[in-house]
């Protein structure tokens, strides 16, 4: 394999439009000195389908692989448990730090999508676990990863199903209750650059972006979860959901979680903890 850190190639979008987009440089705020919090709280959360992502990215023993959006580094460790040879990448340098601390076998960079610093079809499979979502403009990041992936080699990527399964919506439903709104500062994806995140709409987008063969399934389970955990992934600042409480102040804060408990009645188990269900999309194809 060519050496993947000795070319900086810069994806262009299909379109001749603008890769980045306000919904990067808002995700870059919300991804900012996260990595320990992230870790603590949703990493367990966003582990389940790394197997099952890795299994469709074909990765095993001697195969080079690209772990892109990293973050605490769960399906990078799982690939080099499988004896895969594995780049890592994520736009937080403190999600690159947690990777190198906590899987040395893995080489770690900083990089963004959907502009990666690897040159054209080093890498036999490319991988993304929760990160498609994170991205302003989700077919150019799929290309992204087709480009840097040698053809006949697998891009294999998960996102969240919508409409997902209750357990999902459970803290944004408390905010709701709690009359907390998105921050000005936090845009949705524009409407041209969004995709249906159902099975179909995912396959359409592999298919857009040039990967064959484009297949996509759910991914359905239950996340078991103490109630101060699953609320401390938000409070810490996590994702968009963790934007909408903290924007609320101590006040806000306060009333969202009162909701929450109220709401969260229906997932405790008699041990206390909550049973939440999720349901996810792994979608994978041909480079
Ligand atoms: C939900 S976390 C998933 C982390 C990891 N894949 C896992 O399974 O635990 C999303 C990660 O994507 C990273 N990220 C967001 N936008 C990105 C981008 N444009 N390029 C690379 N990484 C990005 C975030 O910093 C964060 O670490």
């Amino acid at each position: 394999m060519t050496d993947v850190t000795d070319v900086t190639d810069v994806a262009v979008a299909p379109d001749g439009a603008a890769p980045t987009t306000p919904f990067d440089h808002a995700e870059r705020r919300i991804w900012s000195g996260k990595a320990e919090a992230y870790a603590d709280t949703y990493a367990r959360l966003c582990a389940h389908p790394a197997a099952a992502l890795l299994d469709a990215a074909e990765v095993g023993p001697g195969v080079h692989v690209l772990d892109v959006g990293c973050g605490s580094g769960t399906v990078s460790a799982a690939a080099v448990a499988r004896g895969a040879t594995v780049y890592a990448a994520d736009a937080e340098p403190g999600m690159v730090a947690a990777t190198r601390r906590a899987v040395p076998g893995a080489m770690a960079h900083v990089a963004r999508l959907p502009e990666l610093p690897y040159a054209d079809a080093v890498f036999d499979a490319a991988v993304g676990n929760f990160v498609l979502n994170h991205v302003g403009r989700p077919l150019v990041a799929l290309a992204e990863l087709r480009r840097i992936t040698r053809p006949g080699g697998r891009v294999a990527v998960t996102i969240w199903r919508s409409p997902g399964a209750p357990g999902q919506t459970l803290i944004g439903r408390a905010a709701r209750a709690a009359g907390l709104t998105r921050p000005d500062w936090l845009p949705a994806l524009a409407p041209h650059d969004d995709f249906p995140r159902t099975p179909e709409g995912l396959a359409a987008l592999l298919d857009a972006a040039g990967l064959l063969g484009a297949e996509c399934s759910e991914v359905a389970w239950e996340h078991r979860c103490d109630p101060d955990t699953w609320w401390a992934g938000a409070e810490r600042g996590i994702g968009a959901i963790g934007q909408v409480l903290n924007g609320g102040g101590a006040e806000g804060m306060a009333a969202a979680r009162h909701a929450y408990d109220d709401l969260s009645a229906e997932f405790h188990m008699r041990d206390g903890l909550l049973v939440l269900p999720h349901l996810a999309l792994l979608a994978h194809g041909r480079a």
